[in-house]
Protein backbone atom coordinates (compact mmCIF):
# COMPACT_ATOMS: atom_id res chain seq x y z
CA UNK A 1 0.00 0.00 0.00
CA UNK A 2 1.41 3.35 -1.26
CA UNK A 3 0.93 6.33 1.16
CA UNK A 4 1.78 9.61 0.19
CA UNK A 5 2.74 11.97 3.45
CA UNK A 6 2.23 15.41 2.20
CA UNK A 7 3.48 18.50 4.52
CA UNK A 8 3.00 21.84 4.26
CA UNK A 9 4.54 25.50 4.53
CA UNK A 10 7.33 25.64 7.43
CA UNK A 11 7.00 22.02 7.88
CA UNK A 12 10.73 21.99 6.59
CA UNK A 13 12.14 24.00 10.27
CA UNK A 14 10.40 20.97 12.58
CA UNK A 15 12.77 20.41 15.46
CA UNK A 16 13.84 24.23 15.88
CA UNK A 17 10.49 25.94 14.90
CA UNK A 18 8.38 26.52 18.54
CA UNK A 19 9.51 23.49 19.98
CA UNK A 20 7.47 24.15 22.88
CA UNK A 21 4.49 23.49 20.11
CA UNK A 22 5.45 21.42 17.89
CA UNK A 23 8.27 19.58 19.61
CA UNK A 24 11.95 18.63 19.12
CA UNK A 25 11.51 15.94 16.52
CA UNK A 26 12.52 16.85 12.85
CA UNK A 27 10.13 15.98 9.61
CA UNK A 28 13.43 13.57 8.73
CA UNK A 29 12.69 12.09 12.45
CA UNK A 30 8.74 11.24 11.38
CA UNK A 31 9.61 10.21 8.14
CA UNK A 32 12.20 7.58 9.81
CA UNK A 33 9.16 6.67 12.32
CA UNK A 34 6.84 6.49 9.05
CA UNK A 35 8.81 3.88 7.48
CA UNK A 36 9.46 1.78 10.27
CA UNK A 37 5.83 1.47 11.17
CA UNK A 38 4.63 1.22 7.40
CA UNK A 39 6.85 -1.87 7.39
CA UNK A 40 5.11 -3.38 10.17
CA UNK A 41 1.69 -2.34 8.02
CA UNK A 42 2.55 -3.11 4.69
CA UNK A 43 2.64 0.18 4.13
CA UNK A 44 5.51 2.45 1.64
CA UNK A 45 5.55 5.59 2.34
CA UNK A 46 6.33 8.53 -0.08
CA UNK A 47 7.21 11.35 1.89
CA UNK A 48 7.30 15.21 0.72
CA UNK A 49 7.27 18.36 2.19
CA UNK A 50 6.55 22.23 0.41
CA UNK A 51 6.25 25.35 0.78
CA UNK A 52 4.64 26.20 -2.14
CA UNK A 53 0.71 25.60 -2.15
CA UNK A 54 0.28 24.27 -5.76
CA UNK A 55 3.19 21.92 -5.22
CA UNK A 56 0.92 20.71 -2.88
CA UNK A 57 -1.70 20.77 -5.31
CA UNK A 58 0.19 18.94 -7.45
CA UNK A 59 0.99 16.01 -5.54
CA UNK A 60 -2.53 15.33 -4.31
CA UNK A 61 -3.12 14.80 -8.14
CA UNK A 62 0.17 12.75 -8.61
CA UNK A 63 -0.96 10.51 -5.41
CA UNK A 64 -4.00 9.32 -7.37
CA UNK A 65 -2.42 9.15 -10.63
CA UNK A 66 0.59 7.08 -8.77
CA UNK A 67 -2.32 4.54 -7.39
CA UNK A 68 -1.57 5.46 -3.42
CA UNK A 69 -3.57 3.71 -0.82
CA UNK A 70 -4.16 7.22 0.88
CA UNK A 71 -2.65 10.57 1.75
CA UNK A 72 -1.71 12.02 4.80
CA UNK A 73 -1.97 15.66 4.86
CA UNK A 74 -0.36 17.97 7.30
CA UNK A 75 -1.07 21.34 5.37
CA UNK A 76 -0.12 23.69 7.65
CA UNK A 77 -0.86 27.02 7.82
CA UNK A 78 -2.92 26.44 4.16
CA UNK A 79 -5.18 24.25 6.25
CA UNK A 80 -7.10 27.55 7.41
CA UNK A 81 -7.05 29.48 4.00
CA UNK A 82 -6.31 27.28 0.91
CA UNK A 83 -9.57 26.26 -1.18
CA UNK A 84 -7.13 25.21 -3.69
CA UNK A 85 -6.02 22.50 -1.57
CA UNK A 86 -10.22 21.34 -0.98
CA UNK A 87 -10.94 21.20 -4.52
CA UNK A 88 -7.59 18.86 -4.82
CA UNK A 89 -8.73 16.85 -1.91
CA UNK A 90 -12.42 16.35 -3.77
CA UNK A 91 -11.18 15.81 -7.32
CA UNK A 92 -9.47 12.79 -6.67
CA UNK A 93 -10.59 9.65 -4.87
CA UNK A 94 -7.65 8.29 -3.22
CA UNK A 95 -8.51 9.18 0.60
CA UNK A 96 -7.10 12.02 2.55
CA UNK A 97 -5.99 12.27 6.59
CA UNK A 98 -5.60 15.57 7.80
CA UNK A 99 -2.61 15.53 10.43
CA UNK A 100 -1.82 18.24 12.74
CA UNK A 101 0.90 18.01 15.30
CA UNK A 102 -0.95 20.78 17.64
CA UNK A 103 -5.07 20.44 18.10
CA UNK A 104 -5.60 23.47 16.48
CA UNK A 105 -8.86 23.99 17.98
CA UNK A 106 -7.02 24.65 21.40
CA UNK A 107 -5.13 27.75 19.49
CA UNK A 108 -5.48 30.94 17.78
CA UNK A 109 -9.66 31.24 16.41
CA UNK A 110 -8.37 31.39 13.11
CA UNK A 111 -7.18 27.76 13.38
CA UNK A 112 -10.61 26.05 14.22
CA UNK A 113 -11.65 26.79 10.59
CA UNK A 114 -9.89 23.80 7.82
CA UNK A 115 -10.94 24.08 4.27
CA UNK A 116 -9.17 20.32 4.46
CA UNK A 117 -11.02 18.83 6.94
CA UNK A 118 -14.20 19.98 5.06
CA UNK A 119 -12.85 17.44 2.21
CA UNK A 120 -10.44 14.72 4.39
CA UNK A 121 -11.76 11.38 5.62
CA UNK A 122 -10.62 11.96 8.83
CA UNK A 123 -8.41 14.56 10.91
CA UNK A 124 -5.89 13.32 13.43
CA UNK A 125 -4.29 16.50 15.32
CA UNK A 126 -2.79 17.25 19.03
CA UNK A 127 -0.43 14.12 19.50
CA UNK A 128 3.00 15.42 18.09
CA UNK A 129 5.22 13.09 16.23
CA UNK A 130 2.74 10.21 16.94
CA UNK A 131 -0.44 12.27 15.09
CA UNK A 132 1.04 10.61 12.03
CA UNK A 133 1.41 7.57 12.99
CA UNK A 134 -2.12 7.16 14.17
CA UNK A 135 -3.21 8.36 10.29
CA UNK A 136 -0.99 5.99 9.33
CA UNK A 137 -2.91 3.10 11.04
CA UNK A 138 -5.75 4.75 10.07
CA UNK A 139 -4.82 4.51 6.72
CA UNK A 140 -3.60 1.09 6.53
CA UNK A 141 -6.81 -0.26 8.00
CA UNK A 142 -8.97 1.57 5.30
C1 LIG B 1 -0.02 22.60 12.09
C2 LIG B 1 -1.09 23.55 12.68
C3 LIG B 1 -1.27 24.77 11.81
O1 LIG B 1 -2.23 25.64 12.39
C4 LIG B 1 0.02 25.51 11.66
O2 LIG B 1 -0.14 26.60 10.77
C5 LIG B 1 1.15 24.65 11.23
C6 LIG B 1 1.28 23.32 11.83
C7 LIG B 1 0.28 21.42 13.02
O3 LIG B 1 0.80 20.41 12.55
O4 LIG B 1 0.02 21.50 14.23
O5 LIG B 1 2.00 25.06 10.45
O6 LIG B 1 -0.53 22.08 10.87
Amino acid sequence: KLVYVLNGPNLNRLGKREPGIYGSQTLEDIAGLLVGRGQTLGCEIEMRQSNHEGLLVDWLHEAEDKGAHAVLLNAGAYTHSSVALLDAIRAIAVPVIEVHLSNPHAREPFRHKSWVGQAAKGTIAGFGAQSYLLALEAAAAL
